[in-house]
């Protein structure tokens, strides 16, 4: 039993609303007689920043925990495989489907959540009732074998410096800023990040745990806070192996829009991790051994009204149709 065809297509289009690096949305999809199944797109890899392709399956991750919220939300039970045996390397998850009953109030909200969440990259307020809000995203990420913790006032200092670090040696780096500008500003494309989501000249300093991207046109009013108070997150996995990548992506997803429901702004940050030197302080820093797969930034935003999402690919780019065989006449 699969859901039909319009409620395939509008799940998916929610799951596409997922956060992806640099806005890449490096996925791809297909609808069989019995199944869905998710794969990376390595055309969408981003060689000079996320070699491995770490990131790009962090990213679908974020995509298929927004798939099950969208599904369960439209009363579908989505029975999830995460790394089928397959020839494919680039199979990350099949999708079967049972029927479900009316989702709860949490599902509901959470999938509520997904068309208002966006990355917010200018200065955060400190987040309110930060303690209650912190045992829910522990209680979210439980038993999904990614660590959430908060790293505390007490290691800004220390990330500020390494941000700093990381910024000047990306400087020196011609091959990482050439794909930073393809990935940026590219308004007539419906993916990178728009200039509406970057900070202005004078505001990018101002955060100063942020990867730096081209000035864009965000800023914040006048009068309002220029120092980030926002909380810090780490998400770590014990290893460090595809599934690692595809867990962290997920509950990257949840946090996100958990937060978003709490009326919560979120910025994922990542170049931290993204050389061997700074994912080691990021796992020095932490309490667990765990390796260091994504910081995220928690606060109240001081922006309104909120700018417009940002763009995503047409449905059709990203779903295909998987036609059935053709049946044999002649029953060979
Ligand atoms: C794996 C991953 C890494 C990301 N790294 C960063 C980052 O280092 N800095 C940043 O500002 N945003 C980062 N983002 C957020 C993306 O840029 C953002 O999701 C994308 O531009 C789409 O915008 P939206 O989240 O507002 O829909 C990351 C997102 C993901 C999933």
């Amino acid at each position: 039993m699969v859901p039909d065809r319009r409620t395939v297509e509008v799940t998916v289009a929610r799951a596409c609303r997922a956060p992806s690096l640099h806005n890449s949305q490096p996925w791809h999809w297909v609808m069989s007689a019995t199944e869905l199944r998710l794969y990376s797109d390595p055309d969408r890899l981003l060689p000079a920043t996320d070699g491995f392709g770490r990131q790009m399956v962090i990213s679908c991750g974020a995509a298929l925990n927004h798939l099950e919220y969208a599904f369960a939300a439209h009363h579908w039970r989505p029975l999830i495989e995460r790394l089928p045996r397959s020839s494919n390397r680039q199979l990350l998850s099949t999708i079967g489907f049972a029927p479900a009953p009316n989702p709860t109030d949490f599902v509901a909200r959470m999938a509520a959540a997904i068309e208002r969440r966006r990355t917010e990259r200018l200065p955060l307020d400190a987040p309110p009732a930060w303690r209650e809000t912190l045992e829910q995203l522990v209680r979210i990420t439980a038993g999904t074998g990614v660590d959430l913790e908060d790293l505390g006032e007490r290691s800004r200092p220390a990330l500020e410096e390494a941000s700093r670090r990381m910024t000047g040696l990306r400087h020196d780096d011609p091959t990482y800023q050439a794909e930073l500008r393809w990935w940026s500003g590219r308004g007539l494309f419906p993916d990178g990040v728009p200039e509406q989501a970057r900070p202005s000249d004078r505001q990018q300093h101002a955060v100063h745990l942020s990867r730096e991207f081209p000035p864009g046109r965000a800023s914040t009013p006048d009068g309002s806070p220029s120092e980030d108070r926002s909380a810090i997150l780490l998400l770590s996995t014990s290893a460090d192996s595809r599934l690692d990548w595809l867990r962290s992506g997920e509950a990257l997803s949840s946090v996100l829009l958990a937060c978003t429901d709490r009326g919560l702004a979120t910025c994922p940050v990542t170049h931290l991790t993204e050389r061997a030197s700074t994912r080691t302080m990021l796992r020095e820093l932490s309490s667990g051994a765990g390796m260091p797969q994504v910081l995220i930034r928690v606060g109240a935003s001081t922006r309104a009204p909120t700018p417009p999402t940002t763009p995503r690919r047409p449905l059709s780019e990203v779903l295909v149709r998987e036609r059935p065989a053709p049946s044999n006449a002649h029953g060979e």
